[in-house]
């Protein structure tokens, strides 16, 4: 029994402690020229889709949910939102070259279609990120569209 309380009680410390060990959340400033929805003139409705399932983790607009102030599910966050940011940020789209572009949205098209994005732990606490299936269409169309007209 004394062994039990003194591994609940260094657990506690540890959890104490580790709340000192904080993460960036401050956002880069948001270029509009170079933002794909702005640059994009991306229609209301599409532009809130994209804003609503992917800018948490594709974009310099991450809005932290209030669980992302506890360690260690911050640490988590932050780094799938860094990892999502190096696999493809919206905010700075047309910083991309033509090559780039194309391939993001070859990659971008197929997570929508398998429904590995948005990831799926995120859905449950963003209910605006729960595409149904009208809506994964549309976006599946927007982008397909964009990679035939090659107009990205
Ligand atoms: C909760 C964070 C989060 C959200 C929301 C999110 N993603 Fe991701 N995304 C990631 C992470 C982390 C990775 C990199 C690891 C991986 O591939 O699973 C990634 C990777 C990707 C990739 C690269 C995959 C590849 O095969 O190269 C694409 C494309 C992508 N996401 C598209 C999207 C789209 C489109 C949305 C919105 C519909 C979205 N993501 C929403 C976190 C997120």
């Amino acid at each position: 029994m004394k062994m039990v309380k003194k591994i609940v009680f260094w657990s506690l410390v540890v959890f104490a402690l580790i709340q000192f060990v904080p993460i960036d959340r401050a956002n880069k400033p948001v270029d509009h020229k170079v933002n794909f929805v702005d640059a994009k003139k991306t229609p209301e409705k599409i532009s809130k889709l994209i804003k609503g399932a992917c800018y948490d983790c594709h974009s310099n607009e991450t809005v932290y949910p209030k669980y992302s102030y506890i360690a260690p599910v911050s640490w988590s966050i932050k780094s799938h939102v860094n990892e999502g940011r190096e696999h493809l940020n919206f905010s700075i789209w047309q910083t991309y070259n033509s090559d780039l572009k194309e391939s993001m949205l070859n990659s971008i098209i197929p997570t929508l279609q398998s429904k590995t994005m948005p990831m799926p732990g995120y859905i449950v606490y963003h209910k605006e990120a729960n595409l149904s299936e009208a809506e994964r269409k549309l976006l599946i169309n927007y982008f397909e569209e964009m990679l035939k007209s090659k107009s990205y």
